[in-house]
């Protein structure tokens, strides 16, 4: 078994991005906007912020309160959207119930998209035609890559269906010529089809989920998942100590997918920059 070390590919990603970003006379600047407090949304929006500032980019972290209108949240993002200096806008999801996420993805100017969850981006990425790519999902294929993965003709279960990572996972994972199945909560008889995954990349939220039995012997797993545990350690959607026993390579949490996330959103936001410039 061999591991993928997502926290180094990350960070050899982000000091290339420093070195662009020193060549640009300008430095790209992303918004990330907070609406509320989810904790986790708090944590990952300041990591993002603060990995921004070490890049060399700008950074604003916007602090909204859970109770802003969604009206009022739409007319921040039109001013951002004007705003000539702001190259990369995120809205951090979840938002609270009284706000359409749709209406909000909508709003967003396409060409600061840095998540690529407008509907312009999103069938763009569909057509084949990629402007930018959801960071989670473009940074497993950087995983895959950095490992000289050949997926052309292999067999890649995607387990779990959202817009963030399991729909646009499986799209990049069939542009590269896998046959791919997307599993969900509905799927019946689950681990036949996982066990015939040569790429079995597990997004479904759920803690542990995958043990030994739903993995083909050699398989590349790539995990997903990120949970805290009550013992205050960070877990996946993988039951590690079982399935990297069978595993041909498999991804860590923490140091797996993570980091990669953020290390592709500092990619977007400076193919934002670059694409303004
Ligand atoms: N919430 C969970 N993942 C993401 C992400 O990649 N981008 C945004 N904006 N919100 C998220």
């Amino acid at each position: 078994m061999q591991l993928i070390d997502g926290k180094k590919i990350a960070q050899e990603r982000q000091d290339a991005v420093t070195k662009a970003v020193q060549k640009l006379a300008t430095p790209p600047h992303l918004v990330v906007v907070l609406v509320g407090e989810d904790s986790a949304s708090v944590v990952y929006t300041r990591n993002k912020h603060a990995t921004c500032e070490k890049v060399g980019m700008k950074s604003t972290l916007l602090k909204l309160p859970a109770t802003i209108s969604e009206d009022d949240l739409l007319s921040k993002i039109h001013d951002l959207n004007q705003e000539r200096d702001v190259h990369g806008i995120l809205i951090q999801l979840p938002l609270p119930k009284h706000i359409s996420a749709d209406r909000i993805m909508d709003a967003i100017d396409p060409h600061k998209d840095v998540d690529g969850f407008h509907p312009e981006n999103v069938g763009l990425l569909h057509l084949g035609q990629p402007r930018f790519v959801p960071c989670t999902p473009k940074g497993v294929m950087t995983l895959l890559d950095s490992i000289d993965y050949d997926c052309a003709g292999k067999n890649a279960v995607v387990i779990g269906r959202s817009n963030i990572v399991g729909k646009p996972m499986a799209e990049l994972l069939l542009q590269r010529n896998a046959t791919v199945t997307i599993c969900h909560s509905k799927t019946k008889d689950i681990t036949t089809i996982t066990r015939t995954a040569d790429i079995l990349v597990a997004a479904a939220g759920k803690p542990h989920l995958v043990t030994a039995d739903w993995v083909k012997p050699g398989a590349c797993v790539i995990d997903v998942g990120i949970h805290r545990m009550p013992d205050g350690k960070l877990t996946g959607d993988v039951d590690f100590d079982s399935v990297s026993k069978i595993a041909g390579w498999i991804t860590p949490v923490p140091g797996g997918v993570g980091p990669m996330t953020i290390a592709t959103l500092l990619e977007n936001t400076l193919q934002a920059a670059e694409g303004a410039i």
